[in-house]
């Protein structure tokens, strides 16, 4: 579900028609839904109800778009410093800030703990011995989950797993439990309950399933052991539909299945969805700059490239490609290869996509960009950062302007041998 729709033959996002952004603003832009941002926090937050939903802030780390969802009650999954630090700018409560991730350093450590964040999602020894001598100098408490690894395949890709043995994340399964034990006697450390997260983009409840299965029976060991555990974070959300084949399941399902595996045990729960909530949020608009025929193939080159939109070369995703003017129903579509200008084969969007006939100065869009576009983004190959723009109805903010070429070079220093 999605505010994306042609209207009188022209792509608009809610009210707003993308082509007169992209006039105004220029293309590449990324621009987001505010009704798709509510609508997906809305419909997960009643689902699993009264969890505090916490968004993934890597996924998309716009100011505007965290704002947007903070509003409405969500909290945030930050993964460093810098992101902790725009959870807060966005009025993001410190009591809804999760800090996940395998290598805090104790800057960053301390800055959560002065913040007074709800949790530190701990994933080694050396971190939770680290956290607690850091928790005893400062003064300090430190509230905490220790992130377990469950050793389950999540299906998905693998750069995107990370609940298997062979990953680098959480507390292998077997340690788990004396890990816990030794973290609930340490001082300077409260020991709230466990965390756990598998991977990305899982369009099954089955991985979940099992994970959550291993972490119940894991709760239920501990308070045997006489460790009490009063929370549960359940890591990242659902997969989302990149094209109309995937369905994953919905999120009344998902929260079911959560009820079934955990909901006797009486904690209380944390969800870091990041893609569910903003993937279907945003587009990304760019512009075609030469329709190349090379005899043997036409490519279609635009002006977005793998360093604004990273997915397809990195993990050979599929993003589908709307044109911003409607197609006419009897158009002849012929099959083009939509590539950048960044100069590797790489920086292919997609092959043999049938499309209608393409002219230099055509818009088209890149669906389902709102998670890990912007947020994964470079300056790779001297290319400015694309503007953000968010759409609210009738009304639209570039919420993220493009810089100046002059700041992009603002920080470099030339040494005074040159
Ligand atoms: N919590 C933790 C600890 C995570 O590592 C992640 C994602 C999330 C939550 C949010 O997961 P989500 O709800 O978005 O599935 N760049 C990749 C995805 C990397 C995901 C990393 N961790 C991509 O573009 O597919």
């Amino acid at each position: 579900m999605h505010h994306f729709a042609y209207r009188d033959g022209t792509l608009f996002a809610e009210d707003v028609s993308l082509a007169a952004i992209a006039s105004e603003v220029g293309t590449p832009f990324y621009c987001y839904s505010t009704a798709t941002l509510a609508r997906h926090y809305d419909v997960l937050a009643e689902a699993v109800a009264p969890a505090t939903v916490c968004f993934a802030v890597k996924s998309n780390a716009s100011l505007a778009v965290l704002k947007t969802l903070s509003l409405r009650g969500a909290g945030a999954d930050v993964v460093s410093e810098g992101e902790l630090r725009l959870a807060l700018r966005a009025g993001i409560p410190a009591s809804k800030i999760v800090f996940s991730g395998v290598g805090k350093t104790e800057r960053e450590l301390a800055f959560a703990l002065v913040s007074g964040i709800r949790q530190i999602n701990v994933e080694s020894i050396p971190e939770l011995e680290a956290l607690s001598a850091l928790a005893q100098r400062m003064g300090k408490t430190a509230p905490i989950a220790i992130r377990v690894n469950p050793d389950v395949d999540a299906h998905t890709h693998e750069k995107i797993s990370t609940g298997g043995a062979e990953h680098k994340f959480g507390i292998a399964f077997v340690d788990a439990l004396a890990v816990c034990r030794r973290a609930h006697a340490l001082p300077g450390i409260n020991f709230r309950g466990l965390a756990v997260h598998i991977g990305s983009q899982l369009t099954d409840l089955a991985p979940f399933r099992a994970a959550f299965t291993k972490l119940a029976s894991l709760v239920v060991a501990l308070r045997d052991a006489g460790v009490p555990v009063a929370h549960l974070d359940m890591g990242g959300g659902l997969g989302i539909p990149y094209t109309a084949e995937t369905v994953p399941p919905t999120p009344a399902e998902y929260a079911a299945m959560v009820r079934e595996t955990v909901g006797h045990l009486g904690c209380e729960l944390t969800f870091e969805p990041g893609r569910m909530l903003v993937g279907n949020a945003g587009v990304l608009v760019s512009k075609v700059i030469y329709v190349k025929d090379t005899g043997t193939k036409t490519f279609l080159v635009v002006d977005a490239g793998m360093n604004d939109l990273i997915r397809p070369a990195m993990y050979a995703a599929h993003h589908d490609i709307l044109t911003v003017a409607e197609p006419a129903p009897d158009a002849q579509r012929t099959p083009m290869d939509v590539v950048g200008p960044i100069c590797e084969t790489g920086d292919t969007f997609d092959r043999n996509l049938d499309l209608p006939p393409m002219h230099a100065g055509d818009l088209i869009a890149f669906c389902s960009a709102g998670a890990y576009g912007a947020a994964m983004s470079s300056t790779y190959n001297g290319r400015p950062l694309v503007p953000e723009v968010l759409v609210n109805g009738d009304k639209r903010c570039v919420t993220r302007r493009r810089p100046s070429y002059d700041e992009m070079v603002a920080l470099e220093t030339l040494p005074n041998w040159l």
